[in-house]
């Protein structure tokens, strides 16, 4: 079967979902929303599937785990993630470096991954929204912060802004609003739900911060 998106197909939450399960769902693990298969004509995404044209087997460390994956040379890292890994919460937006919603932490640096490619990261250490939570299910503080404020609307650019906040406030534990704005200013939402959004990455702020306390 083809891991091409079929382009007229987009992703609806099923109905009985309450608002609240289906945020929550997307900041696990990105369930459900895509806009790749919109955005982008079936040509373009074609050219990233190259069947069959030169593949070859890699393994990355992606979340803590060992994956292997038929790569193309020219493969982006978003691609791989989505299409070869299953890992659909990182989202691809533009797929040419300006709205972040790709974003994905490489040892601990944020990164657009449609902008990264695959064999490139063969000796990093890869991080996406579905290895934040803990292995107990514990959402990370900004995940959290997510959830304690609501802060997106439709949340398509939900996981990429959580993966830019994570890596922000690793180094900048106590930020300002207007220093927090500045810090995912490469991060771009459609919805342009900012305000919420600034609000809820700065609950998650503190929820990091109180985090470190215990
Ligand atoms: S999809 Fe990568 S920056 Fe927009
Ligand atoms: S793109 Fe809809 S909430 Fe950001």
């Amino acid at each position: 079967m083809s891991d091409i998106e079929d382009p007229k197909t987009i992703e609806h939450p099923p109905s009985t979902l309450t608002r609240r399960e289906l945020i929550k769902g997307v900041i696990v693990g990105g369930v459900a929303i895509s806009s790749a298969s919109y955005l982008f004509p079936a040509s373009s995404l074609a050219s990233q599937s190259g069947r069959g044209t030169g593949e070859r087997l890699l393994t990355i460390n992606v979340n803590g785990q060992q994956r292997r994956a038929d790569v193309m040379k020219q493969e982006t890292l978003a691609w791989t993630l989505r299409h070869k890994l299953g890992l659909t919460g990182t989202k691809l937006g533009c797929d040419r470096a300006e709205c972040g919603s790709c974003t994905v932490l490489i040892d601990g640096v944020p990164h657009y991954s449609c902008s990264v490619l695959t064999h490139t990261v063969r000796d990093k250490k890869v991080l996406t929204i579905e290895g934040l939570a803990s292995s107990d299910g514990t959402l990370h503080p900004v995940q959290q912060g997510v959830i304690d404020e609501q802060g997106f609307q439709c949340a398509f650019c939900m996981p990429g802004f959580i993966m830019a906040a994570v890596a922000f406030l690793k180094t900048n534990p106590n930020p300002t609003r207007s220093e927090l704005a500045q810090g995912l200013s490469g991060n771009l939402c459609r919805c342009q739900d900012y305000d919420k959004i600034l609000t809820a990455m700065m609950r998650g702020a503190e929820n990091m911060r109180r985090a470190s306390r215990v």
